[in-house]
């Protein structure tokens, strides 16, 4: 049979082999986790580092994450403190992404962290980029595998959709379980979350038994531009849709079965709203409809996440 997408691998040992082989020589390989694609490279090589900003064309003053199998690796690079230990072991691996100081014997290359002076580091559960991570001698570093401000990809296909065959290797690793990226938090001062995600801002202050700080951050990251997560059509938020040409977003069962109505979740539950989000997204603008309308959600739980990222894709 006619195998199409060249560049999409399957993961098995003749796999692993190849993107190990393409990450030591400095290459990017799209690799998927458990929130959302990545696109992978040596975050010790500057020649890595600099492809995945250019492949992205992400402006250089927004840093990368930088993802680790676990501790063992990490105290090069970061000054760990109480509260990540305390997040790490309830939270990691996972869906979570920690800043921390940057420590100065660091040998992550300083563009992957835009020159600041801390790291978002971040330890995934999905098994291949684990796989991976183990036989690799750096860290890597990972931003979402899509175009500055588009949609996040939770799929291989996804990916190769947004970069054709300008990545050699695109490891098919399944739909992303998540399907929304990391939370993120700061932890250089007072706990801080600066994105949302599936691990909510009430779990982490359970887990750290603190109040996060609510202060304005003043660290740029992309996750915080306003205008982020686009699906290239606009987006309107809280109204309902005036033709058939127009796709509405819904959630709950309250609403009746029709072809331009896309369901985040008929069980009404947040978690496979959000894993559901993307994935509707991209449906809708492949179907050709020119606006999107979207019923309010609930703004509790994984419910944040999704409204900070419908709130960016609306902009
Ligand atoms: O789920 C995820 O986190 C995915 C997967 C691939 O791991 N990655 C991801 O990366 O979403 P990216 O580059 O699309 O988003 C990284 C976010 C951005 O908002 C960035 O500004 C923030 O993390 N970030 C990275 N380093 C930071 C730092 N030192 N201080 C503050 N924010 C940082
Ligand atoms: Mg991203």
């Amino acid at each position: 049979m006619k195998k199409i997408y060249s560049n999409i691998y399957s993961f098995n040992k003749k796999t692993l082999k190849k993107t190990v082989k393409s990450l030591n020589l400095g290459n990017i390989a799209s690799l998927p986790t458990e929130t959302v694609y990545g696109l992978a490279g040596n975050a010790y090589s500057k020649t890595a580092v600099k492809k995945i900003f250019k492949l992205k064309k992400r402006p250089s003053k927004n840093p990368l994450i930088i993802h680790y199998l676990n501790l063992n690796n990490i105290k090069k690079d970061v000054i760990l403190n109480k509260y990540f230990l305390k997040l790490y072991k309830r939270f990691s691996p996972g869906p979570i992404t920690y800043v921390l100081k940057k420590n100065k014997s660091s040998k992550i290359k300083s563009i992957a962290t835009a020159n600041l002076s801390t790291i978002a580091i971040r330890f995934p559960s999905h098994r291949v980029i684990r796989t991976i991570l183990r036989h690799t001698n750096f860290p890597v570093a990972m931003p979402s595998a899509n175009l500055s401000t588009s949609l996040s990809p939770i799929k291989a296909q996804d990916v190769f959709d947004e970069f054709k065959n300008k990545i050699n290797i695109i490891v098919d690793g399944g739909q992303s379980k998540f399907g929304i990226e990391s939370t993120v938090i700061d932890l250089t001062g007072k706990p801080k979350i600066l994105r949302p995600g599936i691990i909510s801002s009430n779990e982490i202050k359970k887990c750290l038994n603190i109040h996060l700080s609510k202060k304005k951050s003043t660290i740029r990251s992309p996750g915080m531009l306003k205008k982020h997560y686009s699906p290239g059509i606009p987006v309107i938020i809280g109204k309902k849709p005036t033709s058939i040409n127009h796709a509405y977003i819904i959630y709950g069962k309250k609403f009746n079965n029709k072809p331009n109505y896309f369901n985040l979740s008929k069980k009404a539950n947040l978690k496979e709203a959000a894993a559901n989000l993307y994935k509707i997204m991209r449906k809708i603008k492949n179907s050709g409809y020119k606006k999107i309308f979207v019923v309010k959600l609930p703004n509790s739980g994984p419910g944040i996440a999704i409204n900070d990222r419908l709130k960016r894709a609306s902009k």
